[in-house]
This record gives C-alpha cells, sequence and structure tokens, in this order.
C-alpha cells in the first residue's frame, strides 16, 4: 500500500486530501501543528493507515525531529500543503515588515524546508509536490490584488522549480498544485468551488504525474497553468 505524507493537513484542503487519499487504499501520515477534530475523526474509520504526526512548519528543529521520526519509511508521495495568506488588499507598500515575513516564512521557505528534508524519502517511483495557487503565476498576473501573498506563492513555484533544476537527472515527479479558489477558511464563502470539486482533481492530477520526470505547474484539472 503506498504512503503519503501530507503536511498542514488539519483542515480545510490539506484534511480533505487526507480523506481522498484514504478513499483510494493509501495510507497517510498527515501532520498538523495543533489538535484536529478532523484528523480525529478519519482516525476513527481509517485506523492504522492514518497516523497523525505534530508539526509547525516554521519551527526547523519541529522539522528535524519529524524527519528523524519517519527514518527508513518510504514516502510516495512528499506533499506539502500549509500555508497562510494576508489581505487582498495588502500591498508592498503598506504592509509591515513582520507580516510580510510571516507570509513568506510560512508559504516559501518552509515548504521548501520540508521538501529538503524529506525528499530522501521518496523513491524514484514518487512524486515530490506543494500546493501553491493560481495566483503564484507571474504571467496571469495582469488584475493584480494579493500582492504579498501572490508573491510567497510565486517564489514557490521558482524554488520548486531551482530544486528541480539543481536535481537534472531525479526521475522523481515534482508537482505545483493550483486547486483553484476554493471555499475554506482560507478561500472564504464567495469561493468558486466546493471542497468537493476541487480535491479529488488535485489529487488524480498527483496520481497521474507518478512516473514523469520533471516540474510541472498544474491546476486541479490536470492543465497547466502558465508560470
Ligand atoms: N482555498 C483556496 O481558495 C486556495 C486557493 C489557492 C491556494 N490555496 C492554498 O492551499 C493551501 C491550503 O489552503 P486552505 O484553503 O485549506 O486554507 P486553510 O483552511 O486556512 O488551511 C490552512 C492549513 O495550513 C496549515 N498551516 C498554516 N500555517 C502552518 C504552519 N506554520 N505549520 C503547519 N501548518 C500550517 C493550517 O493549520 P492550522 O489549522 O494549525 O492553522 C491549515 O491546516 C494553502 O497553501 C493555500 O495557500 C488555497
Amino acid at each position: 500500500m503506498p504512503t503519503a505524507l501530507i503536511v498542514g493537513a488539519s483542515r480545510g484542503l490539506g484534511l480533505a486530501m487526507v480523506e481522498e487519499y484514504l478513499k483510494r487504499e493509501w495510507s497517510v501520515i498527515a501532520t498538523a501543528r495543533g489538535p484536529s477534530k478532523g484528523l480525529d475523526a478519519l482516525r476513527e474509520s481509517a485506523g492504522e493507515r492514518l497516523e497523525v504526526e505534530s508539526l509547525d512548519i516554521v519551527e526547523q528543529d519541529a522539522v528535524a525531529a519529524l524527519r528523524k521520526r519517519l527514518a527508513g519509511r518510504t514516502l510516495d508521495l512528499l506533499f506539502v500543503n500549509a500555508g497562510v495568506s494576508n489581505g487582498h488588499g495588502d500591498t508592498v507598500a503598506g504592509v509591515s515588515t513582520d507580516e510580510f515575513v510571516r507570509v513568506m516564512v510560512t508559504n516559501t521557505l518552509s515548504p521548501m524546508r520540508v521538501v529538503e528534508a524529506f525528499e530522501s524519502l521518496v523513491p524514484a517511483t514518487g512524486t515530490i509536490g506543494v500546493m501553491s495557487s493560481g495566483l503564484g503565476s507571474v504571467a496571469d498576473n495582469e488584475r493584480g490584488g494579493w500582492e504579498v501573498y501572490r508573491g510567497s506563492k510565486a517564489a514557490l513555484n521558482t524554488l520548486m522549480r531551482s530544486f528541480a533544476a539543481r536535481n537534472k537527472s531525479d526521475p522523481r515527479a515534482m508537482v505545483i498544485i493550483a486547486p483553484g479558489w476554493v471555499r475554506t477558511d482560507m478561500g472564504g464563502p464567495q469561493a468558486l468551488l466546493s471542497i468537493d470539486e476541487s480535491i479529488p482533481g488535485v489529487v488524480t492530477t498527483l496520481l497521474a504525474q507518478a512516473g514523469k520526470p520533471g516540474v510541472r505547474y498544474l491546476n486541479y484539472k490536470g492543465e497547466s497553468v502558465r508560470w
């Protein structure tokens, strides 16, 4: 049975990904930085197929400790979902340095540190993925808005491309996901998609990339997003 590590799975899209992989007969190691009623409920039905670990991705010691706990395991999917947003109207002119650093460290530096820490557990047939956003597309940024969040996801995309470029002969699939605008705490009630309209497509897209080397930026329908 294949195993996925899904990082940042307490609620929203991450929790839904855990549920979807369990439905598709995978074992899942899910991380949350605090208690999660959603993961507790899934654990009741999934039993040993779901392991829950504690992790705040910003804390380097915690990342190293989890890496140690998982030594010797095989991760057919390593996926970092955790992320934060800030205001639609926040511009670089108005944002505080602390807020800029919070968003960048959480959405850009920390996911890549998790990728770097755990990638050696992913076999040649495995997949390494991160949750980006359509807002991370530089080419599609014609309407503006969400400047700081956009910048953090565009930088995440670039760092994934750099990771792939540094590991040119790597046979593993590397996937940057744009899940669509989805009704979660972050997406808000006005978002276009329900979780059920996004996440099964995200998981199908990730599964379809296995065995295909190189890095791709794909939406929840499996379509390429412009860089
Ligand atoms: N919803 C959308 O429309 C949309 C669109 C494009 C991209 N995305 C991306 O999809 C991902 C999930 O978004 P969502 O809509 O499900 O948002 P959400 O409901 O706000 O959930 C965010 C998740 O990230 C976790 N997280 C945040 N900071 C973390 C940290 N430092 N360490 C570990 N976990 C952390 C949260 O954990 P806690 O419960 O502990 O806070 C929560 O599980 C994010 O990367 C987001 O940028 C979302």
